[in-house]
């Protein structure tokens, strides 16, 4: 059987950064998120005897091998033990956003990924049933984007990770207002992923416990800030906590440096337009964009101010988006 599916990708307004059991992908802290709506992945899974092995093709391009083809194929095991079949896939994903470059690909591609696949295997899952195999195919932030709006994916503290998935704090219409900038100032793919990065941050940065400590207060100011619609708390906890996590992977060994030139600059001019007025602010996960947190009435001056930053070459705006759908339109 067949199954399309399309998922949003989601940014992290309080970041995970480092795993408690590396194989479930059991986060040490918890997070909180916006579900973008306009950055998306739409994937078509099909099982079926024909196919001798997993296939995998990205952006119309096959994945003979390799880490991305393994992490697919691993996941469609998951998706074959729930759904009690043995036969191979053709799975195609078109991203309409840049891959691999902090822009959270692989949150949209593994949700959409996750929820085309069950569908196809024969089986519908509840939002915290596929949050929960989301989160196992190796990004562990896809466990977040199987839902829509503001998103808690809770640490939880089970062994097996049955308390480990991502709830709803806010729908998308609680909060219409609220948007997320995201700039592109390289479309190269990142040359540390999450997950090395991550693990070397968890063995060797000094900062790390200090990191995994201030969570619980980032959380909790950010949640009631969401619910009390206060974009001031919200901003300034998030771009705070995003300072918090950049400074653990600087103080990896061996560093992980996701900046580039155009990152400052924006970092710079974002905090300089806040001290004259304008009230935004910026988050940035393993990679070079900076996503500026602002309201809608902001965006259209922010949107001409960012072009004029030398080395930015894109802007995209996004809204508050909803959880992942099945659809009718197939890629293949
Ligand atoms: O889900 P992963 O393994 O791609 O890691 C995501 C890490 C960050 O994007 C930096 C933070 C986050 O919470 O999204």
């Amino acid at each position: 059987m067949k199954a399309s599916s399309i998922a949003n990708a989601n940014i992290a307004l309080i970041k995970y950064w480092g795993k408690r059991d590396r194989k479930l992908i059991l986060p040490n802290n918890g997070s909180i998120s916006l579900t973008l709506d306009s950055l998306n992945t739409v994937t078509t899974v099909e099982f079926d005897k024909k196919y001798n092995k997993d296939i995998f093709i990205l952006n119309d391009r096959e994945i003979k091998e390799g880490e991305e083809l393994e992490k697919v194929s691993r996941h469609l095991d998951l998706i074959r033990k729930v759904g009690s079949i043995e036969i191979p896939a053709k799975v195609m994903s078109k991203n309409n956003f840049p891959t691999a470059a902090g822009l959270a690909s692989s949150a949209s591609g593994f949700t959409a990924l996750a929820l085309a696949a069950a569908k196809a295997a024969g089986k519908d899952l509840s939002s915290k049933e596929l949050s929960i195999l989301a989160r196992q195919s190796g990004s562990g932030s896809a466990a977040r984007s199987c839902v829509g709006g503001f998103v808690e994916w809770l640490k939880g503290e089970k062994k097996d990770g049955s308390d480990s998935y991502a709830v709803q704090i806010a729908k998308k219409e609680h909060w219409p207002e609220f948007r997320m900038i995201t700039t592109v100032v390289s479309t190269l793919k990142k040359k540390v992923s999450s997950t090395t990065g991550m693990d070397q941050t968890v063995k060797t940065c000094p900062l790390y416990k200090a990191w995994v400590d201030s969570i619980p207060e980032d959380l909790e100011k950010v949640k009631r800030g969401i619910l009390n619609k206060d974009f001031s708390l919200v901003g300034s906890v998030a771009e705070f906590n995003c300072l918090k996590l950049h400074a653990a992977m600087l103080t990896t060994r061996p560093a992980l440096i996701y900046w580039m030139p155009a990152t400052l600059e924006i970092i710079h001019s974002i905090l300089s337009w806040r001290k004259k007025g304008l009230e935004c602010y910026f988050t940035i996960d393993a990679g070079p964009q900076v996503k500026v947190i602002c309201l809608d009435k902001d965006v259209q001056e922010l949107i001409k101010r960012l072009k004029n930053i030398n080395g930015v070459r894109k802007v995209i705006v996004c809204k508050p988006g909803t959880g992942p759908k099945l659809t009718d339109n197939h890629l293949f």
